[in-house]
């Protein structure tokens, strides 16, 4: 097995950094593309052969040192209910948290996320050799998205004033969907994964004291359910100068999102976390020797910075081309890190 990321994240030495991208299967690659004009996302996420084929396609074609799980954040809400449905536009759901209810009741059925623990099983018996990377969203993302059952609605205004407004029913929901996301991440453990992350993509909506004091703690219930079992990496994007509360008692690793610099993120972190990140995914709009001079600054950090896997500080947007990933890939493959 290229154990490479693995023995990153229990601190055992390597040779150079390893590298996958969030947001890497599907997306911006020409053979995700492909299956596409024959499959809808919803195919392609319940049908176990087509889902381990499409966590599969970052390996072949862009050769990086991980896989992840083919799937969705918003798998727990639909488990809780929600009725969710990938259409053209994007995902909604049929059954949407709304404002003028806020006793309304979620039931979890954890019966309709096996499809998930099917795909496992099926990648992990297409390729052993590479690690696979579990995942769920984090409590506030998730929350958030729940309130969307249009896909004109882009905005999060909805979930954040009724956060304000019904914090006694939030907590009771940030608790469900905690609950669930715990029992989740135990059965995607228990059905081969060999890492988890944890996708918190919406910390920046409330001020990062707020996160600390009254999201954190649910964050920190979903990580621990990896405890003594498999790694765990929390991507908490924008939370800023609130890294400095993070330690290990809630991961092993933090993806470090864009818009800090990965030098002021290692300052504030605590000194026992390991940091993956953090490349602006817009870098891949630009030429390959501008990729370059910021590969060359990675490596700098890389260089007394050993605790470090190589990443975006977002997931890829859709319309870069992949073969600027595949470049970052081989870079980062062909270079000497140990000068
Ligand atoms: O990293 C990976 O490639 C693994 C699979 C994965 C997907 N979504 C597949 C997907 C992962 C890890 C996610 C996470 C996710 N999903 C997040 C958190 C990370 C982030 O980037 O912020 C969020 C917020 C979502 C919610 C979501 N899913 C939205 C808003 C959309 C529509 C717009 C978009 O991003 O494309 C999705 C759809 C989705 N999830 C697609 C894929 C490959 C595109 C669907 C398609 O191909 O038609």
């Amino acid at each position: 097995m290229n154990n490479i990321l693995i023995d990153k994240l229990n601190k055992i030495k390597t040779d150079r950094p390893p590298v996958w991208f969030m947001r890497q299967a599907g997306r911006i690659l020409p053979s995700y593309k492909k299956l596409k004009l024959k499959y809808t996302f919803d195919e392609l996420m319940k049908n176990s052969d087509l889902a381990s084929t499409v966590s599969l396609l970052p390996v072949k074609d862009l050769g990086v040192d991980a896989i992840i799980l083919f799937s969705d954040i918003l798998v727990i809400p639909d488990a809780l209910g929600l009725n969710l449905e990938f259409t053209n536009k994007g995902p909604i759901f049929h059954n949407p948290l709304k404002i003028d209810n806020p006793n309304k009741q979620l039931i979890f059925d954890n019966t309709r996320l096996d499809y998930i623990y099917k795909n496992i099983t099926e990648i992990k018996k297409k390729k052993q050799d590479l690690p696979l990377i579990g995942f769920c969203g984090g409590p506030l993302t998730t929350f958030c998205f729940m309130f969307r059952g249009d896909v004109s609605d882009k905005s999060f205004h909805q979930a954040i004033k009724f956060l304000y407004k019904y914090p006694k029913q939030s907590h009771k929901i940030l608790d469900l969907i905690t609950e669930a996301s715990e029992l989740y991440v135990k059965q995607q453990i228990r059905h081969g994964i060999d890492c988890f992350q944890l996708f918190e993509t919406y910390c920046g909506l409330v001020p990062s004291e707020k996160y600390i004091k009254e999201i954190l703690p649910y964050s920190q219930r979903i990580l621990n359910a990896t405890k003594d079992k498999v790694p765990s990496i929390f991507f908490p994007k924008n939370l800023g100068t609130g890294l400095k509360y993070l330690n290990r008692s809630i991961c092993d690793y933090v993806s470090v999102d864009w818009q800090i610099d990965i030098n002021d993120a290692r300052q504030i972190l605590d000194k026992e976390l390991g940091i993956q990140g953090n490349l602006d995914p817009r870098l891949l709009y630009s030429d390959v020797k501008s990729i370059q001079i910021e590969l060359h600054k990675i490596k700098q950090f890389a260089s007394s910075n050993k605790d470090f896997i190589l990443n975006l500080g977002h997931g890829f947007l859709p319309d870069i081309d992949y073969k600027k990933a595949k470049f970052i890939v081989d870079w980062v493959k062909r270079i000497n890190w140990k000068n």
